[in-house]
């Protein structure tokens, strides 16, 4: 076994458990799509929509995304840091910590031991706990790979990728943090944690990890380095304060809401920085870009960040927000950004790392396969949003017109179940990309091409 071997199995470990995660939370997540639009579907209290809600979002936020992005951010660290992890064994407990925190999660969510309607924070705390820990060893293993990379200059990939193991421990422990779980200020560190994992968590782990992807999957330098420097400090001004913009009309501090509504528009900042970045990279790149289908999701992941923060920075202003607040329509966003943009540059990261990393099969091999499931997956999130952001509308307008309720429900039933296919299509691209992560598996001694990636000349591997 080569001093690398041990590096390697545990990326793709990590990343397999990412991708298992994802197909499982993808069938919750298609199990309770059908039951919006067909109430009676399996009654039982262990299937009830109050169990399985949660057990989706955490399969999707904490398996798929999380454990995913942890798996990509190792392997970055190791390729730009031009060394094998600090300790694998380390990874290999932040690993089952992870997944002990996740069957942990799901199994207590199922009997319906919960902490209650705190939404993405279910999880009793002894399970938050586990996960925790998982997180934490992950990033001190990262951090010294860090302090003994091989190279002086730090990649810029490694800027976010270290911010957003900073950000999520310290988000995660005020989440958790007793005493504030009632009234106005369950509502403030409701709308902080929620916004701030997907702000200074997924946003920068992705947006980091792209930065690597990209330019490797191109074979030359991303557009500008100092468009990243400028996203990734605006990114943390703006985003760290825009939490307030979940309950905008709401009674909490009026202020507050303004400057989440102020920053928000601000979010523009890092958001374009970054679209334009990676455009401008890939201009002059079409002959990939047409071949790969790890570019296809690349490219459509930054349109999708781009368009649906647009759509953020809309949402929260609050003549907007007093229609399609506790809509579908909030729905329709929070997939068209967690899938559309985040999940996206992930698929997008995996099709173009893993294969050489693990070297056991040509990317020609995969690559009809991850442009079915590029096919499936774009389909069926355009289905989703769609049918969601026009079902949200229709409540809304209802709801501002003073029908009762019930008017709204019988409005939107066709549309809930357009989004049961566009979820049914979803979740089969994502037994796709199982088999692919599955294909994609390290053979006993990989062929692996050698370390030499300078991120100071970030010369094609
Ligand atoms: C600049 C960027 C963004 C802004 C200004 C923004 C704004 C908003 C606002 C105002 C809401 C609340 C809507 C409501 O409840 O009425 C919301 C919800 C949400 N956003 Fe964003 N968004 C942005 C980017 C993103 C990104 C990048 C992601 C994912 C990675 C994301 C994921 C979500 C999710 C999951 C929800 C639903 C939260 C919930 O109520 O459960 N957003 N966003
Ligand atoms: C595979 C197909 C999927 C289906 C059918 C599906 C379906 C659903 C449904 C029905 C809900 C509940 C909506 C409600 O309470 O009104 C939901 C919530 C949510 N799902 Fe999914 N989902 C899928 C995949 C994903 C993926 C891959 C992600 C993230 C990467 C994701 C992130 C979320 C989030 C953040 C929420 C909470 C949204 C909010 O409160 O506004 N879902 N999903």
């Amino acid at each position: 076994m080569d001093h690398e071997t041990p590096t390697v199995r545990l990326i793709y470990m990590t990343l397999l458990s990412a991708a298992v995660w994802l197909a499982l939370a993808s069938l919750y997540g298609v199990t309770i799509a059908v039951k919006l639009w067909m109430p009676e579907f399996l009654p039982y209290e262990l299937a009830s929509f109050g169990r399985l809600r949660p057990i989706h979002t955490g399969g999707v936020l904490l398996g798929w995304l999380t454990l995913a992005l942890v798996g990509l951010a190792i392997l970055v660290v190791y390729r730009t840091s031009r060394r094998p992890i600090w300790s694998p064994r380390l990874g290999w407990i932040g690993l089952g910590l992870m997944n002990a925190a996740l069957i942990a999660g799901t199994v207590t969510l199922h009997l319906g031991i919960t902490r209650g309607p705190l939404e993405y924070r279910e999880w009793v705390t002894p399970v938050a706990v586990l996960m925790a820990a998982g997180i934490l060893c992950h990033g001190w293993n990262l951090l010294q790979t860090l302090i003994h990379r091989r190279v002086e200059e730090m990649y810029i990939s490694n800027a976010f990728i270290l911010g957003g193991f900073v950000w999520l421990p310290t988000l995660y422990v005020i989440a958790y943090l007793p005493g504030f779980d009632r009234g106005v200020e369950h509502m403030v560190i409701q709308g902080y944690y929620m916004h701030v994992i997907l702000g200074l968590w997924f946003t920068p782990m992705a947006i980091g990890i792209t930065y690597w992807s990209l330019p490797r999957l191109l074979q030359k330098p991303i557009y500008s380095y100092s468009l990243g420097v400028v996203a990734f400090w605006s990114n943390l001004v703006f985003y760290t304060m825009i939490g307030a913009h979940h309950f905008v009309l709401s009674p909490t501090p009026w202020w507050l809401q303004s400057i989440a509504v102020l920053l928000g528009v601000g979010m523009m900042i890092p958001v374009w920085s970054t679209v334009f970045n990676f455009s401008f990279t890939m201009v002059g790149s079409w002959a990939v870009i047409r071949r790969e289908p790890a570019a296809w999701f690349i490219l459509a992941g930054t349109i999708n960040y781009g368009l649906a923060s647009l759509q953020g920075s809309l949402q929260a202003l609050r003549d907007f927000s007093q229609i399609t607040h506790f809509t579908h329509y909030t729905v329709a966003h929070a997939h068209w950004a967690a899938y559309g943009f985040a999940s996206f540059f992930v698929f997008g990261a995996v099709y173009a790392l893993l294969p050489r990393l693990t070297a056991v099969v040509d990317r020609a091999t995969i690559r009809p396969y991850a442009a079915w499931h590029f096919r499936f997956a774009l389909a069926g999130i355009t289905i989703y949003f769609v049918s969601m952001t026009i079902s949200g509308t229709v409540q809304g307008m209802r709801w501002s017109a003073g029908l009762p309720f019930v008017a709204s429900l019988d409005g939107v039933s066709p549309y809930m179940f357009a989004r049961a296919i566009g979820g049914g299509l979803m979740a089969a691209s994502h037994f796709i990309f199982l088999w692919c992560v599955w294909q994609l598996r390290p053979a006993a001694e990989p062929a692996r091409g050698p370390i030499p990636v300078g991120p100071e000349t970030q010369a094609p591997e």
